[in-house]
């Protein structure tokens, strides 16, 4: 399409603002552009912070001679010519303001050749004293097929903003920073940064996972890259992939967040918030999740003109996106355990109207979560999974009564009188879960060593420590436990419903008419949670029975906060949160301690319940439960064969 003049009712739809703040601004501006213009390879250019000068080289489809002043006139594009455009816009630009709002405030040359024309054009917009733009003709110039802007002296007419720019390597590193989040969703455009002379970074075109693999440790560091998971998913229309940060990879800070929407860099407090509560449950407290995940959907169901910068995004669906990827890291999150088998990943329950078809590819990339797990017996040197092998499956059931056991659990609970006693019907649930799944070892029959291994020693009454085939496993025997125990509790607290309980006297709480009508929608929620509410008028409710473990509880806070949630997310998992909160105190309580010596029976028990068992890669805290040590990396140590 060639670059028009928009329609002025068009432009009164388009959201308007200044978005040239600081040479950062001005970088993400032309690096879309590019991107736009379908480039492979792009060379940026800057001098002291980008102040002094930005310079953008592109292979791309380059801008005809006769268009070039086009491109720097206002709401002048390409990219839309109607307001069905507008609504099914898949391009990174739109509005046809960035150009002309770079030129006002610095001295632009736009130098370009096209495909067909022989010859290249540089066009270079001139002001007169009083801010009119004088004509001048494109003259020729020598450049290949593509586009380069050339930004030099950026606010040399603005003097009041150029004072709020900081120092030049702040600057710099802001604009830094832009490129390496935007050269995360274009993998395969080759992207070179340099600073004065020096070079910055080299990014290669990335053809394939492996390409954008070394991009990700590039950019978000090898460690991240190490103890990430790689996630493809797709259902009801929504497609989400990318790698997220394992949670014993978390961070102080939430700085290691990329998340893409269609390709583009949003800030969304929903989409936030729904990864965070993906995360809910193995985060350790106050740390942040990392990830790089890319969302994608019909440019229509996204709406991309909510503001100047682009940077905010409203969902048309937004419930269902919230849910969906909720949802969808939550599940992974579950199944980062050690016997992980991507071939049996079951897709994550989504709403009705989702779309069950679509596949779901987990590839864990951390090392130590896909172990090989060998047929072969000769592999074993040992032959130790045959020695110990038989004593195992008898010893299990003593390993369970001893630490599973709902006796263990209200023993060492005394003295805690913050926690509310285990029901009778409770324990016995309880213990028929635990029975249930009482380890058995197939193991045994199929001549496989399992993930985790057969333990060999605990180590000054804290780790024990186990031979797979891989080499030396190490397992944190407590946290490891904690999470098992943990895990049992929430199954079967959360079996049917969660308990309730009737309040003696039932506590009224004042509300907005929109809260009420939300209480009333989701009254069925509330009652699966273990609430009991009624309306007793369009701005009352009563709350009449609460689930009785949070019968101490602040609940009418609780009950308003799940319908703020309610109301802007369409779910809340603030109950469930605060119930978990209970649980994790009492499996922590409730597992073996430190310096408790354990059996080698129970020690492999203990392997056996860890590979069933979801989350359990960190305990309830985050922590990691435990760690691999190849055997070449034990040869490294002693630098074996070197
Ligand atoms: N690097 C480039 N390669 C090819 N064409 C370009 C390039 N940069 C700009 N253009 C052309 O100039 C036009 C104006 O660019 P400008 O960035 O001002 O507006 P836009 O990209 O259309 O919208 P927005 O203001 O949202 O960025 C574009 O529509 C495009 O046709
Ligand atoms: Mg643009």
């Amino acid at each position: 399409m060639a670059i028009k003049q928009l329609p002025p009712h068009l432009v009164n739809q388009i959201a308007a603002g200044e978005v040239v703040e600081r040479p950062a601004s001005v970088v993400k501006e032309l690096l879309e552009n590019a991107i736009d213009a379908g480039s492979t390879k792009i060379e940026i250019d800057i001098e002291q912070g980008g102040v002094k000068r930005i310079r953008i080289r592109d292979n791309g489809k380059g801008i005809p001679k006769e268009e070039l002043s086009l491109a720097l006139s206002r709401h002048a594009t390409s990219k839309i010519a109607s307001l069905d455009d507008l609504e099914h816009v898949a391009s990174l630009g739109f509005r046809g303001e960035a150009l002309p709002s770079i030129a006002s405030v610095s001295r632009l040359t736009v130098s370009s050749k096209t495909e067909d024309s022989e010859q290249g054009w540089a066009f270079s917009p001139q002001h007169t004293d009083d801010g009119q733009e004088d004509f001048v003709e494109p003259e020729p110039v020598a450049h290949a097929k593509g586009t380069t802007i050339d930004v030099r002296d950026l606010f040399y007419n603005v003097p009041a903003r150029r004072k709020f720019l900081k120092t030049e390597n702040t600057e710099f590193k802001h604009l830094a920073d832009v490129v390496k989040k935007i050269s995360l969703s274009n993998f395969q455009i080759g992207i070179t940064l340099r600073h004065g002379q020096r070079s910055v970074l080299t990014l290669q075109p990335a053809k394939d996972r492996m390409g954008a693999d070394r991009r990700v440790a590039d950019i978000c560091g090898p460690a991240f890259m190490e103890q990430s998971l790689y996630l493809d998913y797709e259902a009801a229309g929504l497609k989400l992939w990318g790698w997220v940060g394992l949670p014993t990879f978390s961070r102080s800070q939430a700085d290691l967040q990329y998340f893409y929407v269609n390709g583009r860099m949003i800030r969304d407090r929903l989409v936030t918030h729904a990864v965070r509560q993906g995360y809910s449950d193995v985060l350790y407290h106050g740390r942040h999740p990392a990830y790089v995940l890319f969302l994608e959907m019909a440019p229509e169901k996204v709406d991309v003109n909510a503001h100047p910068t682009k940077h905010e995004v409203r969902f048309r669906e937004g419930r269902l996106v919230h849910d969906f990827l909720y949802r969808t890291l939550h599940k992974a999150l579950a199944d980062v355990r050690p016997n992980v088998d991507s071939s049996q990943m079951d897709a994550p329950d989504l709403p009705e109207q989702a779309n069950h078809s679509a596949s779901f590819q987990y590839t864990p990339t951390q090392q130590n979560l896909s172990i090989p797990v060998s047929n072969n017996n000769s592999n074993n040197p040992t032959g130790f999974q045959r020695e110990q092998g038989g004593q195992v499956a008898e010893q299990m059931a003593v390993y369970g009564r001893m630490h599973e056991s709902p006796d263990s659990f209200q023993r060492s609970q005394i003295g805690q009188s913050k926690l509310p006693p285990l029901s009778e019907d409770f324990s016995k649930r309880m213990s028929a879960q635990v029975t249930a799944s009482m380890p058995v070892d197939s193991s045994q029959e199929t001549g496989q060593v399992p993930p985790l291994g057969f333990a060999v020693a605990q180590l000054h009454g804290i780790y024990i420590l186990a031979e797979n085939a891989e080499g030396l496993v190490v397992v944190d025997m407590h946290a490891a436990h904690e999470r098992i125990t943990y895990e049992h509790l929430k199954n079967s607290m959360y079996e049917d419903t969660v308990r309730s309980q009737p309040l003696l006297v039932p506590s009224s709480l004042a509300v907005s008419q929109k809260e009420g009508d939300c209480a009333e929608e989701f009254a069925n929620t509330f009652e699966k949670l273990g609430f009991e509410l009624n309306r007793l008028a369009p701005e009352k409710l009563a709350i009449r029975a609460v689930p009785s473990l949070l019968k101490d509880s602040n609940v009418e806070q609780l009950v308003r906060d799940v319908l703020s949630d309610l109301l802007e997310h369409g779910t809340s998992q603030r109950v469930e949160e605060e119930i978990n909160e209970i649980l994790s105190t009492m499996a922590c309580h409730g597992s073996v301690r430190a310096n408790h010596r354990l059996s080698i029976p129970e020690m492999n028990a203990l392997l056996r319940d860890m590979e069933r068992t979801e989350r359990s890669g960190q305990c309830n805290h985050g922590r990691p439960t435990w760690t691999q040590m190849s055997i070449d990396q034990l040869d490294k140590l002693f630098m074996r064969g070197q």
